[in-house]
């Protein structure tokens, strides 16, 4: 039989705000304003909205009108370590956290884009004019998968660095690293197969896993340590791991950076449970240290790993040019690229040859990690003197994110709605688990001009935290 209407309402609510549209702590429409919305009689919305306060969904404020529960999609406890399907929600999520991160008004601590000044824009900007004004022609050819040839060579040059020694067709130039990621996941796994990931996860990995109708093992990762490899291995001998995504270098959200025994073990593990590795090394060339890590696929001797990165942290985000070493998954995942997109823009692809080329990319590296680590100096700093005691930051050794773990009486969520309305964004740590974990955790991107505006705007943030508590 079916519902009654208010019924429906109520459902129809309570996915509103399971999918992210209402988030927790946001008003939802008046009465008033939602029967008139819907059409229906104001009772048969107090029947609704009575029905979802029964269900912890929202809550009443006395004057003040109806409110989604802080604790939705919400836990503090760990999540535990198994196989989880999603359905589409963190992606509703991330879609309604990061709508904000275009908005020139608001300081973007949210997304993790750099600000132009760390990007070498002007020398783009010459070489994309000098390739117009030379090769018009170059917007009538297609750059057929697997891409440009002097690209792929300049990678395998530039790969050199992280230990690897590659052919030109070795590489798949992709749509960035996120398009890298989702080949290699559609090319090793199929639907109802379980995926290792860390957890805290770059969320663009969720949304992935997501889509594919794969399950997640989330597998905590410490800042010190990155992916928690006695966990892992627990978790291979319980079920069938078809692939493990694993950012070795500056993981995102956290900034863990694994250590040469732990890049050992790892291998090793792929090798003995028969899982894949997929290497996401998007920030590996961001590593404050001389010298940039050794790369999982470097010593990939029994063609377990597929490496994925992009130039998006240290180019051009807007370029979307990444590329895969698929190993053994190469032919598929070429198809697939193939099939998905025929071909990555000729423009930017030779865009960047030409300043690999040039030789100017190293220079821009050295001055760009200088900067990243002096506002994180500061960054750090801040937090100690402005947010309330308790509250902890990791200690990234390359990128530009800090991963700040709040006293856990604190709602990031709450925060991420009260920042904005002081225009300041950020990203709350729901974002980055399937599972609900990391209520008062939240990402922060310093690839900002650090200046004044910035440091008030930390600073308010701290004020935000201390005023939940008080
Ligand atoms: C860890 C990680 N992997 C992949 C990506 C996606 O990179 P791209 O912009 O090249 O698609 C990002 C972007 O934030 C990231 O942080």
């Amino acid at each position: 039989m079916d519902c009654p209407l208010y019924e429906k309402i109520a459902n129809q609510i309570e996915q509103q705000v399971h999918e992210g549209i209402f988030l927790p702590g946001a008003k939802i429409p008046s009465v008033r304003k939602s029967s008139k919305q819907m059409d229906v009689s104001v009772a048969t919305v107090l029947q609704a909205y009575s029905l979802l306060e029964d269900r912890g969904v929202i809550k009443a404020r006395p004057q003040k009108g109806y409110f989604v529960q802080e604790t939705q999609l919400q836990q503090n406890e760990p999540a535990k370590i198994e196989p989880t399907q999603n359905d589409g929600s963190i992606h509703a999520l991330l879609r309604r956290l990061l709508h904000v991160s275009q908005d020139e008004s608001i300081i973007q601590f949210g997304a993790a884009i750099p600000k132009s000044p760390f990007l070498p824009i002007r020398q783009l900007q010459r070489s994309v004019g000098r390739l117009m004004r030379l090769e018009p022609e170059i917007c009538a050819a297609y750059e057929f998968t697997p891409g440009s040839l002097s690209l792929r060579r300049q990678i395998a040059i530039r790969m050199l660095d992280s230990g690897c020694q590659l052919q030109p067709d070795d590489i798949t130039i992709t749509l960035g690293c996120q398009n890298a990621l989702m080949l290699s996941l559609q090319a090793v796994a199929k639907p109802g197969d379980t995926i290792a990931i860390e957890s805290p996860a770059y969320h663009g990995v969720l949304q992935i896993i997501e889509v594919l109708n794969l399950k997640a093992i989330e597998i905590p990762c410490s800042a010190q340590h990155g992916i928690d490899l006695n966990l892992l291995e627990e978790a291979a001998k319980e079920w069938q791991i078809k692939a493990c995504v694993v950012t070795p270098n500056n993981q995102n959200p956290i900034g863990a950076t694994l250590n040469t025994q732990a890049r050992k073990r790892l291998i090793q593990q792929s090798i003995q449970y028969n899982f894949t590795l997929i290497e996401d090394d998007v920030y590996g060339e961001l590593s404050y240290k001389d010298k940039r890590e050794r790369s999982l696929k470097a010593d990939d001797k029994h063609n377990t790993v597929i490496y994925c990165s992009s130039f998006s942290k240290s180019i051009a985000p807007g370029f979307r040019i990444g590329w895969v070493v698929g190993g053994r998954f190469q032919a598929q995942i070429e198809h697939y690229a193939y099939v998905q997109s025929l071909a990555v823009p000729t423009l930017t692809q030779t865009a960047i040859a030409n300043f690999l080329e040039n030789g100017a990319y190293d220079r821009h590296l050295r001055k760009t990690r200088q900067s990243y680590q002096d506002n994180l100096i500061r960054c750090q700093a801040l937090i100690q003197e402005h947010f309330p005691k308790g509250t902890h930051t990791s200690t990234p050794q390359g990128g530009f994110l800090l991963w700040v773990t709040l006293p856990s009486t604190i709602n990031a969520m709450t925060l991420y709605t009260q920042a904005l309305d002081n225009k300041i964004g950020l990203l709350p740590g729901l974002a980055f688990s399937l599972t609900a974990q990391f209520s008062h955790h939240f990402r922060l991107n310093y690839a900002l001009n650090w200046d004044n505006q910035t440091d008030a705007a930390l600073k308010k943030l701290g004020q935000l935290c201390q005023q939940q508590l008080d």
